[in-house]
């Protein structure tokens, strides 16, 4: 965060950043840190030399809040006319959390150069090697403390060399292997920020009183015929160019930032950002040929609210609840329910292409690749098409073959995930067209697709993810619409569909009511060690879900079963004493899933059943039953799934766990 020529107490200096950290805790929660501007002269217990100070904390970001206050020899009333100060919330990948292992990380005791890093490193091994044997000592069991250390030996050797500071960082990540979104901070060049990427999100918000234009353009920099200078060229005296009073907000995600300004710039891969004397530019490492020179200074329409708690115990309960909205602006503006017409703009021009592909790979990570299961019949059905379903990682480690005529969708939430990326990055290579299914505007996977469905689900912040699977599960039944639309043989079906989409809101909403239900069964189940669930058909991938949900928040074991599968092995694990979920729904399966149950009976088995609406045959047999609206077999999936969400929730809780940080996990895997 830097504010220059707008006076700030180094108290709303701390504030702006921990808030800032706050809003991203979900990402990454083990430790914190933040490096700011000392007072002159202070140079206590050897945190403070060289006037930047680093101060770093063991655990959630809470501890390191308190911890600032506790730094007597920092007047927080002091203003600053002009200060770059940043903080960081880590998600260990490289060494154990710890205060030394958190960021920001430094180059020496001397605090001459700081960076904070999101993403990781794949050659600091001999990067360390190297800086080792030029007499650089390392604290840390980062990747990340050769970043610092490295452009610190760029400076020391620089020789008569006058180079700026982004100069400095633009050598440094010459030398960088792996994926980074990084900033920098330096006594060498107070007041100045440098900030770059690869890989991994980057954006800048921007907050002035003065006009902003739409656009900056990349133009030919005198200096270096490599390098260009982002400029504005709206013909008059501009903000950029001339440094008026304004604030810059450095982020990973917006959520971060939206308070304070919803106009912002997302930096491209290799891009280098500099502020230096109010005057932001940009600098490219490399232009590719053909490339646009244009960076959009985009208006989010993101709202604080949507990323604030409300009501609510935690985010993930509240994205639980506004399930009927978030699948209804999934939905908006896309379906006409008069004419049966389904268009998802980002996929039109593309469609020609799709309907003569060989087949389609859905591949995701987690929850993500459990929507591509829940819809990959529905997918066969109306694509007409073979639908290959894949985790990204097994689908890298198999080198999968991959040919021109497939089309690859690459579905998550985020937009950022490691694996999913380094599919796409894969399939590229192979000429195949992809095609991005994220709920993340600007990010990695949403700009590096040939063209994709924004699934507008709305910010997710709780760790398990919940409304992004409801809507990517929306978003790929649209798709499939889309593409049917002039198959006549579909078109009975199709309407079917549609008329379930168009009602899904409300039996969504009829669903919820079932919580102080769920919540019952959940007091009985808490202090159990494993739960299993267990379906077919359109509803196996719910249990995957619903497992995986269990898994991850009340760190319970849980395991989804094929009930196909059932006496295939899982049945040895039956007996009074094992929780069983199954889902019973009055669709193809219903009669095999009934088999599977007088199974699950005849070894004293007590299930508790989510089946349709007055059911007797399956409520006669269940120990409990959860009954839901019935819908059209293809999306009964989205109604069931939410009992489990439900479950998972109130698990946790009654077990008590902090829902929105559960242990080992962070909201973006942005590390393979
Ligand atoms: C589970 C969960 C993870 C993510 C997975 C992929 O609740 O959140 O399994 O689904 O890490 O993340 P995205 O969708 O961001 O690619």
């Amino acid at each position: 965060y830097l504010n220059y020529c707008v006076p700030r107490t180094r108290k709303e200096i701390f504030e702006t950043l921990v808030k800032g950290l706050q809003r991203l805790e979900y990402r990454g929660y083990d430790s914190a840190g933040i490096a700011v501007d000392g007072d002159k002269n202070t140079t206590t217990d050897g945190i403070n030399n060289n006037n930047i100070v680093l101060i770093k904390k063991n655990g959630k970001v809470k501890a390191l809040d308190e911890e600032l206050y506790k730094k007597d020899c920092m007047d927080l009333e002091m203003e600053l006319d002009t200060h770059f100060g940043m903080a960081h919330t880590r998600w260990a990948t490289h060494g154990e959390p710890s205060a030394l292992n958190s960021h920001p990380h430094r180059s020496d005791k001397n605090n001459e150069f700081v960076v904070i890093h999101n993403g990781i490193i794949t050659n600091y091994k001999e990067l360390k090697k190297y800086l080792n044997s030029k007499g650089y000592e390392f604290e840390s069991e980062t990747d990340t403390e050769v970043i610092p250390k490295l452009i610190k030996y760029v400076y020391d050797n620089r020789e008569r060399e006058d180079l700026s500071f982004s100069t400095l960082v633009e050598r440094v990540i010459q030398q960088l292997e792996g994926a980074f979104a990084l900033m920098f901070k330096s006594s060498h060049f107070p007041r100045e920020a440098v900030a770059t990427r690869r890989g991994s999100p980057l954006l800048i918000g921007v907050r002035s009183k003065y006009e902003l234009s739409q656009y900056l353009y990349l133009c030919p920099n005198t200096n270096s015929c490599s390098t260009y200078h982002l400029i504005q060229t709206n013909g008059y005296e501009s903000l950029f160019s001339y440094g008026k009073a304004v604030e810059y907000y450095f982020a990973s995600d917006a959520s971060a930032i939206i308070e304070h300004t919803n106009k912002v710039i997302y930096l491209e891969d290799d891009d280098i950002a500099a502020v230096v004397g109010g005057k932001l530019s940009l600098h490219r490492l490399n232009r590719l040929a053909g490339e646009v020179p244009v960076r959009a200074i985009q208006t989010l329409q993101m709202e604080l609210q949507e990323i604030m708690k409300g009501n609510f115990e935690a985010f993930m309960q509240k994205e639980i609840f506004e399930q009927p909205e978030s699948v209804f602006n999934t939905m908006r503006g896309r379906i006409c329910f008069d004419t049966n017409k389904v268009i998802l703009g980002g996929l039109k021009d593309h469609l020609k292409e799709i309907k003569r592909c060989r087949r389609l790979i859905m591949i995701g990570c987690g929850t993500s690749f459990h929507a591509a299961v829940a819809t990959r019949q529905a997918l066969e059905e109306l694509t007409e098409l073979p639908v290959m379903v894949e985790l990204a990682s097994d689908f890298l480690d198999r080198n999968t073959p991959v040919f021109r005529d497939d089309v690859c969708f690459y579905i998550s939430q985020s937009g950022e995930t490691a694996d999913t990326l380094m599919a796409l990055r894969y399939c590229k290579d192979r000429g195949a067209l992809t095609v991005g299914v994220t709920n993340t505007v600007g990010s990695s996977i949403s700009r590096d697709t040939d063209c994709g469905v924004h699934i507008n689900a709305g910010p997710e912040i709780g760790v398990a993810s919940t409304k992004a699977y409801t809507s990517q599960f929306v978003a790929l039944i649209m798709f499939g619409l889309m593409m049917s639309e002039d198959r006549i043989s579909l078109q009975t079906r199709r309407l079917e569909i549609i008329n379930g989409l168009r009602i899904l809101p409300e039996l969504i909403k009829k669903v919820l009511t079932l919580d102080k239900n769920i919540k019952s069964i959940a007091d009985e189940l808490y202090e159990q060690r494993s739960l299993l669930v267990m379906g077919r058909g359109f509803n196996y991938a719910t249990c995957l879900e619903g497992a995986l949900k269990i898994k991850e928040i009340p760190y319970m074991h849980s395991e989804g079963i094929l009930a196909g599968e059932l006496k295939h092995g899982p049945l040895a694990l039956i007996d009074k004493h094992m929780p069983v979920i199954m889902i019973i729904m009055r669709d193809a399966c219903y009669t095999k899933c009934q088999n599977a149950l007088q199974q699950v009976t005849a070894r004293s088995g007590r299930p508790i059943i989510l089946c349709c609406q007055d059911d007797p045959e399956v409520s006669k047999n269940a120990y409990k039953t959860i009954e839901l609206p019935q819908t059209v077999d293809c999306l009964q999936g989205i109604l069931s799934v939410i009992p489990l969400q439900l479950l998972s929730f109130h698990l946790a809780v009654l077990r008590g766990y902090d829902v929105d940080c559960p242990r080992s996990l962070a909201k973006s895997v942005t590390v393979e």
